[in-house]
């Protein structure tokens, strides 16, 4: 079984169904509101552990009662959560998604607990980091914890999973340079690179810098599009995406990190069909509101 380490946020998301989002002044009505469990690194620890990858998750919760809740959702999803540490002062983390009758949405984010996970914090899981095939993080939590697990991945032969989400417009070139794959949207990939991804050429033109900033592998996910590969070999491809009909779309990148992960060999050598299995899966992720609750396991995937 592969063994997976998430470093990463925990959000309790409210979701805010509105026909269309607001323009900047306007004050509209919401047609409904619901909660569910969220946070991009607990997204992904959810997408592989349900796609059959033993997996643990390094994160911080607030002295709340959104950390019952989420505590107990890991549980039922026999997450490894030794390393789920608490900060008494701050709240878990919180995200506000404004959600449009077309599934597209807009998210904004209270970090709390997420943005005190410390260096430290991730050398108390060093042995469980040099035990794994892969590790993953992304942006919700602060980027020196994430270059210390990727360094200490990268020493022990371990591969390195970014999805820089949320975009940032500068990322050390040091974390870069520790990242064997990363995984951008669009919007992701140009705040990175300065290159517009409209088509296959631009992404091939955005790929060949991200190569040159050191990362081996890109992915660059476009939606209900598909997704594009480009290895430092040179060799490149595009998967296109299953078509359904699209709910909500939060959680669809999560989601296809987790069962990328859990898929990958270690040699990278079945990453074409590996990201066939991964659209599968983010694709019935689309079809359901919410994001813990709408990641698909492994039986539904069924490919
Ligand atoms: O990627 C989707 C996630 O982004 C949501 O669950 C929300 O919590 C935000 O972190």
């Amino acid at each position: 079984m592969k063994k997976i380490v998430v470093l990463g946020s925990i959000n309790i998301d409210t979701i805010l169904n509105i026909t269309r989002l607001p323009l900047p002044g306007e004050t509209m009505a919401m047609h409904d509101r619901s909660t569910a469990g969220g946070g991009k690194g607990a997204n992904q620890a959810i997408a592989a552990v349900r796609a059959g990858a033993e997996t643990s998750f390094i994160a911080k919760i607030g002295q709340d009662h959104a950390a019952d809740f989420m505590l107990n959702t890991f549980k039922k999803d026999n997450l490894d959560i030794q390393h789920v540490t608490m900060n008494e002062k701050a709240g878990t983390g919180k995200a506000y998604i404004l959600l449009d009758d077309n599934g597209q949405n807009s998210i904004l984010i209270y970090g709390g607990a997420n943005q005190t996970i410390t260096i430290e914090d991730v050398r108390k899981a060093e042995k469980t980091i040099k035990a794994a095939d892969c590790v993953i993080s992304d942006f919700e939590t602060p980027i020196s914890a994430t270059i210390e697990m990727f360094k200490i991945a990268k020493a022990n032969g371990v591969i390195t999973i970014l999805n820089p989400a949320p975009a940032k417009f500068e990322i050390p070139n040091e974390l870069l340079k520790l990242t064997d794959i990363i995984a951008p949207n669009e919007t992701e990939a140009e705040a990175i690179t300065g290159i517009k991804v409209v088509d296959e050429e631009s992404m091939q033109r955005a790929a060949a810098k991200m190569h040159e900033l050191g990362v081996r592998t890109v992915l660059i996910t476009v939606g209900s599009k598909g997704s594009f590969y480009s290895c430092a070999s040179h060799e490149n491809g595009f998967v296109k995406a299953f078509k359904v009909k699209t709910v909500d779309t939060t959680a669809a990148g999560d989601t296809f990190i987790g069962y990328l992960a859990a898929n990958l060999k270690s040699d990278l050598s079945n990453l074409e069909s590996t990201m066939i299995i991964a659209s599968k899966a983010s694709s019935i992720t689309v079809q359901e509101q919410g994001a813990q609750n709408s990641i698909p396991h492994k039986i539904q995937v069924n490919l």
